[in-house]
């Protein structure tokens, strides 16, 4: 089947499922968001919703070329690569876990270059400025936001929690929760707080819960 013709079948809201998909934005395998999305899905896991995670640093994908092809498509059509394999989980996923490591104040190119890539999930009409609405809209998407820093004040992780909520919330997702994890460098580091790791799980079940209303 065309991989087109595919995508297209797969958006429908009969497609949807109450799963959680886990996607990590860290190119540090192994790493502190590694963890700290494995104990979230963990915590939805407990709650018997299915999961599934990527890492985006395992895909090959471009950022956004603003060809605006997937205007009439409805899906990205301008480029064909990593992100075509995972529009169908993204869509098809009712709640999302974006884990992010904070770059330079922000979220990492990954992290960026994806949701980017969702804008092909928007419906705009030929107004200036366009009016916009969404696809992902009263479906009853639900999201959970986490990102760790190494530094130990707040002002130091800057906008990367922001940088991933106003994107998704503008998408039509709830965002239930965000974990800011303050203060770790060491790959991996985060493993020695069971703290964070706790509250982690919990937000996992609180998602799961959420999803389950
Ligand atoms: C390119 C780069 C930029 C970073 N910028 C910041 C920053 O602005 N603020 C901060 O507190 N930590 C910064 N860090 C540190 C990481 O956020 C920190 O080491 C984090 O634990 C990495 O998570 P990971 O193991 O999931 O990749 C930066 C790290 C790298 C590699």
């Amino acid at each position: 089947m065309d991989a087109q013709v595919f995508l297209q079948s797969s958006f429908n809201e009969q497609t949807l499922k109450p799963m959680v998909l886990g996607v990590g934005g860290s190119p540090r395998k192994s790493g502190n968001s590694d963890v700290l999305l494995r104990h979230i899905l963990k915590g939805v896991k407990s709650s018997r919703l299915e999961t599934q995670s990527v890492q985006l640093r395992d895909y090959y994908y471009q950022p956004c070329i603003g060809c605006e092809k997937c205007r009439k498509d409805k899906i990205c059509t301008g480029l064909k690569d990593g992100m075509t394999l995972l529009y169908p989980l993204i869509y098809q996923s009712r709640g999302l876990v974006l884990v992010c490591p904070t770059h330079n104040y922000n979220i990492t190119a990954w992290m960026k270059a994806f949701i980017d890539r969702l804008y092909c999930f928007y419906d705009f009409e030929n107004t200036r400025p366009r009016k916009w609405s969404t696809r992902m809209q009263g479906q009853n998407r639900k999201a959970l936001l986490a990102a760790v820093a190494e530094q130990e004040d707040e002002y130091d992780m800057g906008f990367t929690l922001e940088a991933m909520h106003r994107p998704l919330k503008a998408l039509g997702y709830e965002v239930i929760g965000h974990l800011p994890v303050l203060g770790i460098f060491d790959r991996g580091g985060v493993k020695k707080n069971e703290d964070v790791l706790a509250k982690a799980e919990q937000l996992g079940r609180e998602l799961a819960t959420a999803l389950k209303s």
